[in-house]
């Protein structure tokens, strides 16, 4: 391990926990994994083996041992949402720096309790995994509005949608576990994409639809409307308060994933599946391809984003607790205005 290489442990070791060791792999020598957790042993030892790390079966177990021996830097929290408190607690009472997933919790008062917990502790770096922040056509769509590409922006527009018939039966659409469906899992990222690219937002109307029994939605249809852009937005003087998001999240139809930037001269429009293009398109229609660099490098960007934060207390576009509360707050609004006959 070279010197000032970012010693990470992963706490739940399922799914996203492998987008973030691909990231690590993919890091060279900055970042490395030293430890990982899950209940199901098997899956913290199989994890662990790729990375000659030491493995636990609860997270209490690593932070007694690391107390000791001090083999962590930081903390990739990757359970369901329903677990999170406990962990942050141990992790921040001990002053390992966190990155848990999203949604930052699945209630509002989780989420405001996770809030509070990181303000409690604030020497010690807390953030949420809005990865989406780190494409970097989401970047360049910022910049290029900023040199009045697509002249002042008007609307925003997202879908981050596809067929995922397996949740129906795991915690992802357990009310309880999940707290809420595709708008929670899936449009928690479009909520804070919007808030990153735009400005914090109202939310205006919402449909939901349910296709399984007695679970989450597995489909929302969102409105949202901005507030004032952050004074950093690359976008600048093109970018002002009043644009409209349109948010389509869905865990039963056909895949889109996109993100277009609609502005009175011209629009930006990228979309996930042809990564490395970034469409321009003039007010006649004519398009251009910007190639721009895949979104692939997004778990990788945002551990180094984490890495840099943490040992150079470096300026960082990740998403901090109080970022994840808005969006938490934004689902919950949403929540009460698609439950509205
Ligand atoms: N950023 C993204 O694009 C993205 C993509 C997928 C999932 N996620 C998020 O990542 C989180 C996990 O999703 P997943 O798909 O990996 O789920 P998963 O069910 O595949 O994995 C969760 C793992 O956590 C373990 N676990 C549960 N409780 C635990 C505890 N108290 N201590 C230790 N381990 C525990 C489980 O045994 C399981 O292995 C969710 O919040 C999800 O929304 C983010």
């Amino acid at each position: 391990m070279a010197d000032g290489t970012f010693r990470l442990a992963i706490i739940g070791a399922g799914g996203i926990a492998g987008a973030h060791a691909g990231a690590v792999k993919a890091s060279g020598d900055r970042l490395t994994i030293t430890a990982v957790v899950d209940l199901n042993a098997e899956s913290a030892q199989k994890l662990a083996g790729d990375f000659g790390a030491r493995s636990y079966a609860s997270a209490a177990e690593l932070f007694k041992a690391n107390k000791a021996e001090k083999f962590i830097d930081g903390v990739v929290i990757c359970t369901p949402p329903s677990a999170r408190i406990a962990i942050v607690e141990l992790a921040l009472k001990q002053g390992v720096p966190v990155l848990s997933e999203k949604p930052l919790a699945h209630t509002f008062a989780d989420a405001k309790k996770l809030a509070s917990l990181a303000k409690k502790y604030k020497k010690t770096p807390s953030f949420v995994g809005y990865c989406h922040r780190f494409v970097p056509a989401v970047h360049d769509m910022l910049r290029m509005t900023g040199e009045g590409k697509i002249g002042s922006v008007v609307r925003w527009e997202n879908a981050f949608a596809c067929d995922l018939p397996g949740h129906e039966t795991k915690w992802f659409s357990d009310p309880k576990k999940a707290g809420g469906g595709a708008y929670l899992d899936m449009g928690s990222h479009s909520v804070d994409l919007f808030h990153f690219m735009c400005g914090v937002s109202t939310t205006l109307g919402a449909v939901f639809s349910h296709k399984w029994k007695g679970r989450t939605e597995t489909a929302a249809t969102v409105l949202l409307k901005s507030g004032k852009p952050s004074k950093t937005n690359a976008a600048g003087a093109n970018l002002k308060a009043g644009v409209a998001g349109s948010v389509v999240s869905g865990w039963a139809e056909s895949s889109r994933f996109t993100v277009a930037l609609v502005g009175d001269k011209g629009s930006f429009f990228y979309d996930y599946e042809k990564p490395a293009e970034l469409i321009f398109k003039d007010l006649l229609g004519k398009s251009e391809t910007i190639t721009v660099e895949s979104h692939d490098v997004r778990f990788a960007r945002q551990l180094v984003a984490f890495a840099d934060a943490v040992q150079n207390k470096a300026k960082t576009n990740l998403a901090s607790f109080e970022d994840g509360l808005v969006a938490a707050k934004a689902f919950d609004v949403a929540l009460k205005l698609a439950k509205k006959k």
